[in-house]
């Protein structure tokens, strides 16, 4: 596929979103196209299944359910979104992608990652060519998440000790992968950007990362 394509991760609140935003702005300045999306969601299809992840008691679904439910949204999310924007020859930045299935799902909950990483390569098969992952105190990430208004709370209501683990789980992740850079993401949204954009160009200056 001809165009580039970066995914965020990090634990919840961890400030991924807003500096997608800004990236995505930055590379725009430069005269790039650029498609940013989200998971769960990013086509139609996936938005409605995320309503059904996100929303709702933490004993909703187990954690194979939402194998299944998250690998589903991303299968509809690469078809109608993610690769039709790389043939066309876009940046395409996607806020979570497949790693958040091989922590949370993977890892938190017991060790299903045989599992995510089978029905990851039967149905999805892709992987990002670069991923940033913004690394923050799991109890800062969950203030900043739960101060959030809104409905989709699901995982954050799952407590500190779930979010704990998913952070140790992407550090090692990033460890085993080149395609991941870390990012400190303490500290004001500036700071962070400044960060961010040093690591992109850094990786976009040596072509794919
Ligand atoms: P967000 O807060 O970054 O929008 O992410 C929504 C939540 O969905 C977050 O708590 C992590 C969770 N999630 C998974 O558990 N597995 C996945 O595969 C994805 C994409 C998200």
């Amino acid at each position: 596929m001809p165009g580039l394509f970066i995914s965020l991760e990090g634990i919840d609140g961890s400030g991924k979103s807003t500096q997608g935003k800004r990236l995505a702005e930055s590379l725009r300045a430069l005269g790039q196209t650029v498609t940013l999306t989200r998971e769960p969601g990013g086509s139609p299809g996936a938005e409605e299944i995320r309503r059904l992840v996100l929303e709702g008691a933490t004993d909703r679904w187990s954690a194979e359910t939402e194998i299944l439910l998250f690998t589903a949204a991303r299968r509809d999310h690469l078809e109608k979104t993610i690769r039709p924007a790389l043939a066309r020859g876009e940046v395409v930045i996607s806020d979570r992608f497949a790693d958040s299935t091989r922590i949370f799902q993977g890892i938190t909950r017991g060790d299903l990652s045989q599992i995510v990483d089978r029905l990851h390569e039967l149905m999805i098969g892709v992987e990002p060519d670069l991923t940033l992952l913004f690394d923050l105190d799991p109890a800062t990430g969950l203030s900043r998440a739960t101060a959030r208004a809104g409905k989709e709370l699901r995982f954050e209501d799952m407590g500190l000790a779930f979010q704990q683990k998913a952070r140790a789980g992407f550090l090692a992740l990033a460890a085993q992968h080149p395609r991941f850079r870390v990012v400190d993401a303490d500290g004001d949204p500036d700071t962070v950007a400044a960060r961010v954009w040093q690591v992109v160009s850094a990786a976009l200056g040596q072509g794919r990362a």
